[in-house]
Formats: structure tokens, sequence, C-alpha cells
């Protein structure tokens, strides 16, 4: 029998050694499986003489147990070992103040674009949109924009593709908000074409515009918010009041200047660019360009079936993308669109 207590002894040990269930079961085969050494001497009692076999099995039972037991406790403790460590590894500490839904905020862009509907809404512009897939017709070919324009080359425009994959016809990412303008244009005259004399149109149109264009100061997708109004006696001076208002109101600032450069558009006629600068404060002096402008082509009111003899008029078209830099201090266009939530929440 002090061998059966040595064998207890010694298995008690190989299990207190193991520390993962895989090492526990081949201890435990070692002692309990098919040739383990309790099951030898259990198999080993057939040898002894009949008298003896009763205390002998009593005694070689008695140690099976004891093994099983200590196979059982060492189980539990290796399962809880495991559940400390998992715990340990995933701590909670649920002292910490709960993270409840945070707050969002408006685009700094869309915070730019909301100020000049607004603005423009007070001197009675209405707002128009349009599709930002938009026909070749809208915005080329009715802006006066002839075929071999370099605009639209595929350098600067991008194409869609047909379901053959080449490039569909007629149609693409609008390059800028003009072709708003002849959209509404079109509508306006559908809905008044009984009338002797058409009423004013006076709308702006911001959006969304793409251009094959990626750097600091240039991003493929940018905003515009297109300008227009069209009436009986409607001339550049009453643009240049109208977009010098508006900066100045725009910046809540009298102290800032606006130069109008002549320049070329083919659906303008004369032709400027805006350029503006603020006369104190950090960009003092800094002459920035932020609009296209001129007075609306004939061709292009035409185009639209109205009467260039009666009805004239202005069309800008200006960078919101620009004047949120000038806003906000912001000096790389990727900022606005990267969508890194440590930028966009300074502006809430
Ligand atoms: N569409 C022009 C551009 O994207 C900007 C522009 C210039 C718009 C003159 C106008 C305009 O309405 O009159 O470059």
């Amino acid at each position: 029998m002090h061998n059966l207590d040595q064998i207890v002894q010694a298995a008690s040990a190989a299990f207190a050694a193991t520390d993962d269930p895989d090492a526990l079961e081949q201890v435990k085969a070692a002692y309990l499986g098919k040739s383990g050494r309790i099951t030898e001497l259990l198999k080993g009692m057939a040898k002894l003489p009949p008298e003896e076999r009763r205390a002998a099995g009593a005694a070689i039972n008695r140690a099976k147990d004891a093994v099983e037991s200590a196979l059982n406790l060492r189980r539990e403790a290796i399962r809880e070992m495991a559940l400390a460590a998992r715990l340990a590894e995933e701590a909670l500490d649920v002292t910490l103040p709960g993270r409840g839904p945070s707050r969002g905020g408006l685009h700094p862009v869309t915070r730019t674009l909301e100020r000049i509907e607004a603005l423009f809404r007070s001197i009675g512009f209405e707002v128009a949109d349009g599709p930002e897939i938009e026909a070749e017709f809208q915005n080329f070919t009715a802006l006066n924009t002839p075929e071999d324009h370099p605009a639209r080359s595929m350098h600067d425009t991008f194409y869609l593709q047909d379901e053959s994959g080449g490039v569909a016809e007629g149609v693409l990412l609008r390059t800028h908000t003009s072709p708003i303008q002849v959209r509404y244009m079109q509508a306006h005259v559908a809905r008044h074409s009984g009338l002797a004399t058409m009423p004013e149109i006076r709308v702006i149109a911001p959006g969304r515009v793409y251009r094959v264009d990626s750097d600091a100061t240039h991003s493929p997708m940018f905003h515009q918010v297109e300008g227009l109004w069209i009436g009986e006696n409607v001339s550049f001076a009453d643009l240049k009041g109208v977009i010098g208002d508006f900066l100045r109101r725009f910046f809540e600032s009298g102290d800032l200047q606006v130069r109008f450069r002549p320049s070329f558009f083919p659906f303008t006629e004369p032709s400027a660019e805006i350029d503006m600068a603020f006369m104190s404060g950090a960009l003092k002096g800094r002459w920035l360009e932020i609009a296209g402008c001129g007075m609306v082509h004939p061709n292009v009111l035409r185009h639209v079936h109205i009467d260039p003899e009666k009805y004239t008029g202005f069309a800008f078209g200006m960078g919101p993308d620009r004047l949120t830099m000038l806003r906000y201090g912001v000096n790389d266009l990727r900022l606005f669109f990267d969508g890194d939530l440590r930028f966009l929440r300074q502006f809430v």
C-alpha cells in the first residue's frame, strides 16, 4: 500500500506542475488512461489470489478516487487562473464617466453656405440647386463655351462611363454651378411665357462641383455659389454694389476692399475676376481672388429664349471654400474634406 500512496503523491505533484488544460490531460492519461499506472494496477488484480483481491481492489479504488479528486481540483484551479488572466486583460474601469452620444456640428463650409444664403435672401434672392451629374449642354454649350474649349477636355472634366466602359455621351460631373443659371432661366421662362414682361430673375445656387485637380488649394470636389440677376436695367454697377455689400456683411467688416480685374469667361461680356483684401488684421493688404463674374453674354440669354435687347444682367461664381478659409484663417483647403474630427470640432 506504500506504493499506492507514492503513486497518489506523484500524480498530485504532476497535476500541480501543469498550468494549462492540455498538459493536465496528458498527466491524467499517464495515471488513469488505458495504460496508465492506476489502470495497470487494476488490470493486475486478476493475477492476485482470490482472497487478496477484495482488499487490493478497495485500496486501488481509493487511490484512483484520490487521483481523480486531485485532477478535478487542478482542473478547477486552471480554469480560475485563465478567467483571472482574461479579466485582468479586459479590465473595465467602471468608475469612468459614461460615453454618451457626442454632439455633432455643422461643417465650416456648410456654415459659410448658410450664411451666404441668408445674406442673399435678405436682398431678395432665391436659392436654387441643380444636378451634380450634368448635361454637356447646360454645363458648356448653353454657356457659350465652344466645342474646342480646353475646359471641356478630359484633363479638367470628369466624364462618366457608359455600360461598355466608354465615355458616356453628353453627361459629366458639373465643373461649375453655372449650369444652374441655364436650368433656372429655362424654368423661369417657361413659367412666365404668357407675360409681356418677364419678372426679374434673382437667384443664387450653391453646390458641389468637380474638376480633375488636386493640391493644397485645389480639391477634385469643391464648392461654388452661383449668382444671377436678370432684369430690364441691371448693370455692372449693380454687380459691384451687390458684391461689395455682401462681402462686408459676410466678414462683418467695413475694413475690406474689393477689386474687379478684367478677365474672360465665355458666358459673360465683359468679364472680371473679383479680388478682395482686408485693410487691417493678419491678412492686411493681401489680395485674394474669390469669384469670377460679368454681364451675362447675349448668346447665353438667346440659348434660353430671353431677349438680350430687352433684358440684361450679371452673373458671378464664387468660391465659398476660399471664403471659409479666409473667415477662419485656414491655410489648406484639403483640411475641409479630410473629415478629421480634431480639425472639424474647432468650428462647433
Ligand atoms: N463658372 C466660372 C468658373 O467656374 C465662374 C464664373 C465666372 C461664374 C463668371 C459666373 C461668371 O457666373 O459670370 O470658373
